[in-house]
């Protein structure tokens, strides 16, 4: 996404599929009952008809049916992941980078007495506020911080809303890596890095390089052709891809030590959920780094 742009489809559709496993997949583990409460009306019909395990007839209908199952079946480890990080690390401050429509602040009592500083494109963040307008966030408090990671500060940002360097921060960074630019990744990661006060935790999803993944695009591009919809990912095109070796090389520079990284593949083995699209799964990773208490 760049300034100007509008709000991001692809945090509409990752929303859609945590909508869609909620309460069918690795229900006890996984569950996220505000997704829906976020989606608008339209949004919610592609949603039921994919929570339906009948296949509907009409191609395109049956192509986003596809799509949609597709990936809520990798959103579930992938948020169960992130979520046990979380609990396991819950600083007083919690800083969610790209937050889209990311249900956190809503859902996770564990951030009852946390202050949470939303980060997002300014255009995605205006979307989510009038979405979120009718509910009630858990949270002690709740900071929404206008960024474009391509363009704006977000140490300067960040320090505005009240976030404080001195404490520690339990840092969320989930699907945004590949939609920026290796120099605008190291340059967050910088940021982060001069912001984490020892105690301090980040935890990011991010793509390794794949060729399937390109086929996922691909396939994502047809459904939208098909089904006549604008496509997703069309105006959040894939800027980077990362090995395991290379972000964790990057974030010990920032002096963060990496204690689990893996691929979401290896997570949904741990979980009772019928694998599919095992390619997009093994791209996926969900690295946890801290920065050690000296
Ligand atoms: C796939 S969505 C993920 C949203 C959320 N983290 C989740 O997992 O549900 C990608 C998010 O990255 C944000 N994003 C992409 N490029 C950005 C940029 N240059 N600056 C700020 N945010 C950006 C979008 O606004 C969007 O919210």
């Amino acid at each position: 996404m760049r300034a100007g742009s509008t709000a991001s489809r692809t945090a509409v559709l990752v929303c859609q599929a945590r909508a869609v496993a909620d309460g069918r997949l690795a229900p006890g583990r996984f569950s996220d009952s505000t997704a829906a409460r976020l989606l608008r009306s339209d949004e919610e019909v592609a949603v039921e008809r994919a929570r339906d395990d009948e296949a509907p007839q009409r191609t395109r209908d049956r192509m986003q049916w596809e799509m949609l199952r597709a990936t809520a079946t990798v959103m579930v480890p992938r948020t169960i992941a992130i979520d046990d990080a979380i609990r396991e690390r819950t600083n007083c401050q919690v800083v969610i980078l790209g937050a889209g429509l990311d249900g956190r602040a809503w859902r996770m009592s564990e951030l009852a007495g946390a202050s949470v500083f939303e980060v997002d494109h300014p255009a995605s963040q205006d979307d989510k506020k009038a979405r979120v307008a009718t509910l009630s966030a858990v949270t002690a408090q709740l900071h929404y911080v206008p960024v474009d990671f391509s363009q704006d500060s977000l140490h300067v940002a960040l320090a505005d809303a009240g976030h404080d360097r001195t404490v520690p921060t339990t840092w969320i960074w989930e699907g945004v890596v590949s939609y920026l630019t290796r120099d605008e990744v190291i340059a967050t990661l910088g940021v982060v890095g001069r912001r984490s006060a020892p105690g301090s935790r980040l935890v990011i999803n991010y793509q390794a390089p794949s060729r399937s993944a390109a086929l996922g695009r691909w396939f994502m591009g047809a459904v939208a052709t098909v089904t006549r919809q604008d496509n997703p990912l069309a105006g959040e095109p894939t800027r980077s891809t990362w090995s395991a070796s290379g972000l964790a090389e990057a974030l010990t520079a920032h002096r963060f030590v990496v204690v689990a990284d893996d691929d979401l593949l290896t997570l949904i083995g741990r979980l009772d959920v019928p694998v599919t699209r095992r390619a997009s799964l093994s791209n996926g990773r969900v690295v946890v780094a801290d920065r050690p208490v000296t």
